[in-house]
């Protein structure tokens, strides 16, 4: 009888060891697993895009890429384009003013157009102006989405690159 416990003491405590070895690597794979899906993309935060010196004060909006580490669900990108702003400062100025170049008609980007003097997308021909004021007639339903900037101390050219619905006259950030 004594043999018939000690064994079963024996069994039990080989159990309770082995699951004890087992579980915590199992859970952290499930958490790492999991986790991904219960992240969410952070809030739109400033981002250093360009020096100050690098916008001619001169009226004239030019395209800049925005660059960023990028994750999604289970990889990490490092360093890459995300999106393009146009930045634009009046003569003399330090303000700078920023727009996305997304049109938000469905999502192509703008270009430049008539020597500079208007933004227009190539994909259904939507015109605005080099403040992102639309022109009518248009097939885009809200003007260019402008976005927050500012000039850090260090003189580096920081937007918070948002990225907005397209196709409704509302602007709506994407979560
Ligand atoms: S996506 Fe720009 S006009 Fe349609």
């Amino acid at each position: 009888m004594p043999d018939e416990r000690r064994g079963f003491l024996t069994k039990l405590l080989a159990m309770v060891c082995g699951g004890a070895a087992v579980v915590p690597p199992v859970a952290a794979g499930l958490w790492a697993f999991l986790d991904p899906l219960s992240r969410r993309s952070g809030a739109a935060r400033f981002m250093p895009v360009t020096e100050l010196s690098a916008v001619p004060d001169d009226g004239i909006p030019r395209q800049f890429a925005v660059i960023s580490d990028r994750v999604d669900a289970w990889t990490g990108f490092a360093a890459e384009p995300i999106g393009a702003v146009y930045l634009r400062r009046e003569k003399g100025s330090d303000m700078v003013e920023a727009l996305s170049a997304t049109c938000p008609h469905a999502g192509c980007f703008v270009e430049m157009a008539d020597a500079n003097r208007c933004f227009r997308c190539p994909c259904h021909n939507s015109a605005f102006t080099l403040d992102g004021g639309i022109v009518h007639p248009s097939p885009s339903p809200r003007p260019m989405d402008g976005l927050e900037c500012r000039v850090g101390k260090n003189g580096q050219v920081e937007v918070k690159f948002e990225k907005f619905r397209a196709g409704i006259a509302d602007k709506v950030a994407t979560a």
